[in-house]
């Protein structure tokens, strides 16, 4: 990343994306302690138990693991930035249908949570992407310097 500024964010921001990992892995293996064989089978979860048990594996809804090919990176700052804002879009509205789907008040409130943080990331990149277009647009002045060789 191109500005100071921009690095810390992306520092930050990713730091606690792993946090969030976590706080969803652990919302997740609460909600399936202790399960019967009945409500595996019953609540549509055998597919997964078949494969990992009560074990937290990283799945999207429809069953698709979680890989490298979710991520996205150009090595183009301002398109990386616009790419992490319609990231950051995509959690908050997951985490919105989560909410809707919901009716238990433990699950909830942290998933209000991670949505909140995710309008905070929204936020934060869009600041970092002004910093790093304004840097982009200043001009500059090369100075030739002498050479060493006469
Ligand atoms: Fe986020």
């Amino acid at each position: 990343m191109v500005t100071p500024q921009a690095k810390a964010t992306l520092n930050d921001i990713g730091t606690e994306e792993l946090a969030h990992l976590e706080m969803v892995g652990t919302i997740v293996r609460q909600l399936i302690e202790g399960l019967s064989d009945r409500e595996i089978e019953e609540g549509g979860f055998a597919p997964y138990y078949v494969d990992h048990g009560l074990g937290i594996y990283p799945l999207n809804a429809s069953g698709v693991p979680f890989s490298a090919a979710t991520l996205q990176s150009t090595g183009d700052p301002v398109t990386d930035l616009t790419e992490n804002l319609a990231a950051e879009q995509k959690a908050r509205s997951t985490y919105e249908y989560l909410i809707r789907m919901s009716d238990d008040p433990d699950v909830i409130g942290p998933l209000k949570f991670l949505r909140e943080r995710e309008i905070v990331h929204f936020q934060r990149f869009g600041e970092a992407l002004g910093i790093v277009q304004d840097y982009l647009d200043e001009k500059r002045v090369f100075i030739p310097q002498p050479s060493c060789e006469a």
